[in-house]
């Protein structure tokens, strides 16, 4: 018996020895294991006379018991010393000064977004949103631009690998699309169909990457339907738009004839450079005038891929192009600058 403490007091003292619990797994496997001392004396019992082994099976047992929860004290106490580690390790000095909330600021180009949607809701525009990942048909085919139509050459697309008929939208056109489909199931059981007012403004992607182009970039597009929009009601809405815009009641503003395969007749509009008031400078390449929007009356193609009867209605539609208006409000030279996040840069517009 004497033999048995001796062993019990010797795995107390090697269990203590180890810090390492994996370790300590090592050293049990010494005495519990399969080939462990105390699976040996049991194991020796059999060759006992029988009066003894009943006695000595029971002090084993004890022995095994004691053993046992030895280990299982040494397994706690190195799992608590190991949480008192951490705790120790990581502790946070809460008396320690903050980093500090600097007052950010509004991003230009946001900045002018919120504006063209002030001065647009002023007169009763709606705002209206779609993905940046676009469907073929949104973005070109219900824009009167079917596959292989010349017009998609203008746009350097996007196309997303594995997702045939899937691209980055090129421009906020496809949000008309979508906006009128909706309107026209909205209003399915209404006579005549109310208007349409709604500016789109969004991020729009293209193959095209120097000091005026990125191959991200903002258009807001809007669209005007009713029985009788007019030509006349475009040129004076977009006038009066980059009037108020640029804060200057004599700006200067021209509709240039030009193509969009979605509208008909098209125009390009063009504002008097507010660099150099139209004397010619190198803003405007001399010219005395900055490119600022496409515009033109909706094709009667677009009305009858949504399905609004273009006999009856009539719209005009237009696609600004915001990052530019930006530029020339706040005199910035280089539109990378926008997308840098350079604070130096960002902290003027606070
Ligand atoms: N979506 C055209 C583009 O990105 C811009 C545009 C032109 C939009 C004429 C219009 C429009 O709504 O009527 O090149």
């Amino acid at each position: 018996m004497q033999d048995l403490d001796r062993l019990i007091r010797e795995a107390t003292a090697q269990f203590a020895a180890v810090a390492d619990p994996a370790k300590l797994e090592q050293v049990k496997a010494a005495y519990l294991g399969k080939g462990g001392v105390l699976t040996a004396l049991l194991k020796g019992l059999g060759s006992l006379p029988v009066e003894e082994r009943r006695t000595a099976g029971a002090s084993i047992n004890r022995a095994k018991e004691a053993i046992e929860s030895a280990l299982e004290g040494r397994r706690a106490a190195l799992r608590e010393a190991a949480v008192d580690l951490r705790l120790r390790e990581e502790t946070l000095d809460v008396t320690l000064p903050g980093r500090g909330l600097r007052l950010g600021g509004v991003h230009p180009a946001t900045r002018t977004l919120d504006r063209i949607e002030a001065l647009f809701g002023s007169i009763g525009f709606e705002v209206a949103d779609g993905p940046e990942i676009e469907t073929d048909f949104h973005n070109f085919s219900a824009l009167n631009t079917p596959e292989n139509h010349p017009a998609r050459s203008m746009h350097d697309t996007f196309y997303i690998e594995g997702a045939p008929g899937l691209l980055l939208r090129t421009h906020t056109s496809p949000i008309q699309v979508r906006y009128m489909l909706g309107h026209v199931d909205r209003h399915a059981d209404t006579d005549p169909m109310p208007p349409i007012k709604v500016i789109a403004p969004g991020r729009v992607y293209r193959v095209d990457s120097d000091a005026t182009h990125s191959p991200m970039f903002h258009q807001v597009e809007g669209l005007w339907v009713d029985e009788n929009a007019s030509f006349a009601d475009l040129k004076g809405l977009l006038t009066d738009f980059l009037r108020r815009f640029f804060e200057k009641d004599d700006l200067r503003v021209r509709f240039r004839p030009s193509f969009f395969p979605f509208t008909e007749p098209s125009a390009e509009v063009d504002m008097g450079c507010v660099f150099c008031d139209g004397v010619g400078c190198r803003v405007c390449s001399h010219s005395g005038w900055l490119e600022i929007a496409g515009c033109g009356m909706v094709h009667p193609n677009v009305f009858r891929a949504v399905g609004i009867d273009c006999e009856r209605y009539l719209g005009f539609a237009f696609g600004i192009g915001p990052d530019r208006l930006t530029m020339l409000r706040y005199g910035i030279n280089d539109l990378r600058l926008f997308y840098d996040g350079d604070l130096r840069f960002l902290e003027q517009f606070r």
